[in-house]
């Protein structure tokens, strides 16, 4: 059992080598030297958003991540290596893979058997090409649409999210399937109360996030229905092999202590709550240098966050206060007695009993017989199914939709209709995303050229006339963005490094002044008017064209399937899906959520018109 290995390991280990395994850096700094990873007996490497090999293959992946595992090998124990991605809606790293509607999308489809397919399709597109870890699912619930992570969330019910977390199931497969070649072990991440940080009015427009990893203030009873709730279900229902804690802060406002704690510094929520009264015996591994945000010196972070509980520490780079630090400062806070042993031995058993159940002492590299069913004709039609099942029709005069294939040539325009980046959003190839055509699948405009049987007509020019008796569909919507800077009145002008430093437009809720354009230009020419919104959360429809729009649809990022947009549009498959979340008529009524005072939406949470 998987136990007695553990404790037969660890009795052999040296402190040195235990805090090794505690240890975790990103690809891009061990790539050039991977005997780093046999000097310090790293125990786990982590491609985070965008950090790819330079050819971006499944080959190459698994090559990369197969070198990184010689070197672990190559140390005294030969203790493997885990590698862990953000594999969040498909092995969003991976050029050719599988890209699944985020989760927002996920939660119209109310639909777990579905969620556990993509969760196994996501596992085996990513093992067969290297890692055996994903971060993933984000069981948060997402309460003000101003988040800029409300896309990575099911939606704003907790009930929703524990729903959906059959996704585990599929990532993990049931116990004891761990070690097969087509499963991974899944993260619960942001523990917890990620999606319930208030919007911070004098943090926009300042270059820091107004809401993303900001405090959670709220009082202990709400805390526990909306941000700890996710987690029993799945640790005991599903045996979620890791928890990942939440950048953002907890301020008990009703106990009247008025000093938020970051939670990757409470013991009380980790220790006590996470592992001792919900009794997950699974791995915590910090977020992306999140220690640091804890109030004090290196130190201080170091022995606060190992106090706390955190098992493993994602301290990405060698320079500055990274991995080689950590390592250093654990080792002297071990030696002095401020970290116990204990401590240092619970969480390195948590590791390496994570390491046996995924069978790496056995067969540490990487089986490869799934490797040409990434991306396959399969595997997509699941993708083309989920995107069909998530589209949420909001308004329909007059029974617009579905459109008829055969009867009238169909008008395409919106800044959306043609772009796959803008389809996909954010943790796709790049970590914030781009709008681009470069990734492998089709657009929206695709689907419908691909089913409408009479001409298609599309223009990028929203002023543009439209021909006469066409149905005119308009997609708009976002372009994409991920953690901080999708927040509402973030960071300006923000830009992602991994593209290469071309700034982004700043993020809002509100259409673009083309795209608003675009529909009344439409609307006011076309036989009749669809609008189907491509974005992470809800976008403000202004009232005038409330008043013009025939049939609204909510298609949030659906990713690489753009058939499955067109299959519910032209009545190949019905509509479905149910809001995951409020609709808000302004974005002053954020946040906005059922069962507030008060509550007065454009569309109600669970609203969803159904076709056949
Ligand atoms: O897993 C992610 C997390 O969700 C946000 N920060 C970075 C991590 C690793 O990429």
């Amino acid at each position: 059992p998987t136990k007695d290995r553990v404790a037969d390991l660890l009795a052999r280990m040296t402190p040195a080598e235990k805090i090794g395994q505690m240890t975790q850096a990103e690809r891009y700094d061990v790539a050039d030297d991977p005997s780093l990873i046999t000097e310090y007996g790293l125990g786990s490497v982590l491609s985070g958003g965008g950090s790819t090999p330079a050819r971006n293959t499944a080959e190459a992946w698994a090559d990369m991540v197969d070198g990184f595992q010689e070197a672990a090998l190559d140390s005294r124990l030969g203790i493997p290596l885990l590698y862990g991605v953000d594999s969040v809606h498909g092995h969003g790293n991976l050029k050719g893979a599988t890209v699944f509607p985020h989760n927002i999308g996920l939660g119209a489809t109310r639909d777990p058997k579905l969620l556990e397919k993509i969760g196994h399709i996501t596992a085996e597109e990513t093992r067969a090409s290297g890692p055996q870890w994903s971060f993933a699912p984000c069981v948060c619930v997402a309460r003000d649409d101003r988040w800029g992570r409300t896309y990575e969330s099911f939606g704003e019910d907790p009930n929703l999210a524990r729903r959906l977390e059959t996704v585990i199931d599929g990532l993990q497969g049931r116990r004891g399937q761990l070690d097969d070649p087509d499963r991974v072990l899944a993260t619960a991440k942001h523990y917890a109360g990620d999606g319930l940080t208030s919007y911070d009015e004098s943090k926009a427009g300042t270059g820091q996030y107004p809401i993303d990893q900001g405090v959670d203030e709220v009082s202990s009873r709400e805390f526990a229905k909306l941000a700890l709730s996710p987690y029993p279900t799945a640790i005991h229902r599903h045996k979620v092999g890791s928890v990942m804690p939440s950048f953002s802060s907890v301020d008990w406002t009703e106990d009247g202590l008025g000093n938020p704690v970051k939670m990757h510094a409470s013991k009380e929520l980790i220790t006590d709550v996470l592992k001792d009264r919900m009794g997950f015996d699974g791995l915590v591994v910090s977020d992306w240098r999140a220690i640091h945000q804890i109030p004090g010196t290196y130190e201080d972070q170091v022995r606060i966050s190992v106090n706390a509980g955190i098992d493993l520490f994602m301290e990405p780079t060698a320079d500055g206060t990274g991995w080689r630090d950590f390592i250093t400062t654990l080792t002297g806070l071990v030696d002095s007695g401020a970290v116990p042993m204990a401590r240092i031995d619970d969480a390195v058993s948590r590791i390496l009993a994570a390491k046996f159940e995924l069978g790496l002492f056995e067969k540490p590299m990487t089986d490869r017989r799934h490797i040409d069913e990434i991306g396959s004709p399969a595997h997509r039609a699941v993708a083309r199914q989920a995107v069909a099942e998530s589209q949420v029709l909001l308004t329909n005069k007059r029974g617009t939709l579905p459109l008829s294939a055969k009867k009238s040539p169909v008008y395409v325009a919106g800044s959306n209709a043609d772009n796959i980046g803008n389809q996909a959003g954010g943790w796709t190839i790049t970590w914030q995303g781009g709008s681009t055509n470069d990734i492998p699948g089709e657009t929206i405009l695709d689907g419908i050229e691909a089913t409408a049987t009479k001409d298609v007509t599309w223009s990028e020019d929203a002023s543009a006339p439209v021909p006469a008796n066409a149905a005119g569909v308009v997609v708009v919507g976002e372009t994409p963005y991920a953690e901080g800077f999708g927040d509402v009145g973030g960071p300006q002008w923000a830009y992602d490094p991994g593209d290469h430093g071309v700034p982004r437009p700043p993020k809002t809720m509100l259409l673009s002044d083309a795209d608003q354009q675009a529909i009344r230009t439409v609307c006011a020419q076309a036989k009749n008017c669809t609008v189907v919104v491509v974005s992470g959360r809800p976008m403000i429809i202004p009232p005038d064209l409330q008043g013009q729009i025939d049939a609204l649809v909510a298609a949030w990022l659906p990713g690489s399937e753009g058939l499955g947009v067109a299959d519910t549009l032209f009545g190949r498959r019905p509509y479905t899906g149910k809001l995951p979340l409020t609709w808000p008529r302004t974005v002053a009524q954020e946040p906005i959520n059922i069962g507030d005072r008060d509550y007065d939406p454009l569309f109600r949470f669970g609203h969803g018109l159904r076709t056949r």
